[in-house]
């Protein structure tokens, strides 16, 4: 008998195609993520598991699929899986690095000019018919040549984000967990996390979600910022304690915030609705034509490889 994928959801056709020509594909194609149970049904049997990163793959799932050999994420981050009870079992566990960084950075970018610029509330009000005349002083917004930009996180994609800034004459600071270590450790460019909050204009979150990061930037984060300050995160939802920004932006603690990712998603805490200068995107950051398709076919090439016994293209 060949060997059979389950897919939780519909990938681009010719991926399935390279995948059909591997082993047996099955398609799960419920309204929403693959429930627990159903998960653990369909995977009786199934030599590889092709998630999205709505599917929480427990260590519980994992203890039911006996004859799992690789579970590929389709997502660069990989919080939704138990990596080690995974590895307990032998099955080799891969992401999607590499093919969407570019298309995430342009998407940060997209939020910090949308936040500096107010893009979302100026379309907010031209669709509501509410522009009667153009003013001097109307719905300013701040400029980005010359402020800081402070990068939480010195991956592949803080660092094409970090890439970009030339471009709008800003100066980029990282902070990195290695920035614990002691100033004469640190590369020139790299500053503590208390050190980047108190000095970054716009500040992105570029960190995996860890228990470490968990609601990193927390209330203590947001009293140490500027008050000008725009906060944007297309990582985790997590990694920002969302009361918390509630609460600074309430308290004009911040200037504004742009969200990609949310810690409930996709329920979005509703106080947030009430804030004008926050932009709100439904975790859109790797979603282009080009990108979605190449993470889908790395899943695959991952799958196709381990199921001929070769070794996984982007283990974790
Ligand atoms: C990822 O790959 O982790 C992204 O969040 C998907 O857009």
């Amino acid at each position: 008998m060949p060997p059979s994928v389950l897919l939780t959801r519909r990938i681009p056709s010719s991926v399935v195609a390279s995948l059909e020509s591997a082993c047996e594909v099955e398609l799960y194609e419920g309204p929403t993520p693959i429930p627990s149970d159903m998960l653990k049904k369909r995977l009786v049997g199934k030599q590889a598991l092709i998630s999205v990163l709505t599917d929480r793959i427990t260590a519980d799932v994992i203890d039911a699929a006996k004859d799992l050999r690789i579970i590929a994420n389709i997502a660069v981050g990989y919080d939704n899986i138990d990596v080690p009870a995974a590895k307990a079992r032998g099955i080799i566990v891969t992401n999607t690095p590499d093919v969407l960084t570019e298309a995430v950075a342009e998407f940060t970018w997209a939020l910090i000019l949308a936040a500096a610029r107010r893009l979302g509330e100026a379309e907010r009000f031209v669709r509501r018919g509410a522009w009667k005349e153009w003013r001097l002083d109307f719905m300013l917004g701040t400029e980005l040549r010359g402020k800081q930009l402070g990068i939480v996180g010195r991956g592949r994609i803080g660092r094409a984000v970090a890439a970009k800034a030339p471009a709008f004459g800003m100066e980029v600071l990282f902070a990195t967990r290695r920035a614990g270590a002691g100033r004469h450790e640190r590369p020139s460019d790299e500053v503590s996390l208390d050190e980047l909050l108190v000095s970054s204009d716009v500040l992105s979150i570029h960190t995996p979600l860890t228990p470490e990061t968990r609601h990193l930037i927390d209330r203590r984060a947001f009293a140490r910022m500027k008050r000008s300050a725009i906060l944007v995160n297309t990582a985790r939802g997590p990694i920002i304690d969302e009361a918390a920004l509630a609460w600074a932006l309430k308290e004009r603690l911040i200037a504004a915030a742009a969200l990609d990712v949310f810690e409930r998603e996709p329920e979005v805490l509703p106080e947030l609705f009430e804030f004008e200068n926050v932009v709100l995107a439904p975790h859109l950051g790797s979603a282009t034509r080009e990108t979605r398709t190449a993470m889908a076919d790395l899943a695959a090439a991952n799958v196709i490889a381990v199921l001929a016994g070769r070794p996984p293209l982007t283990p974790l």
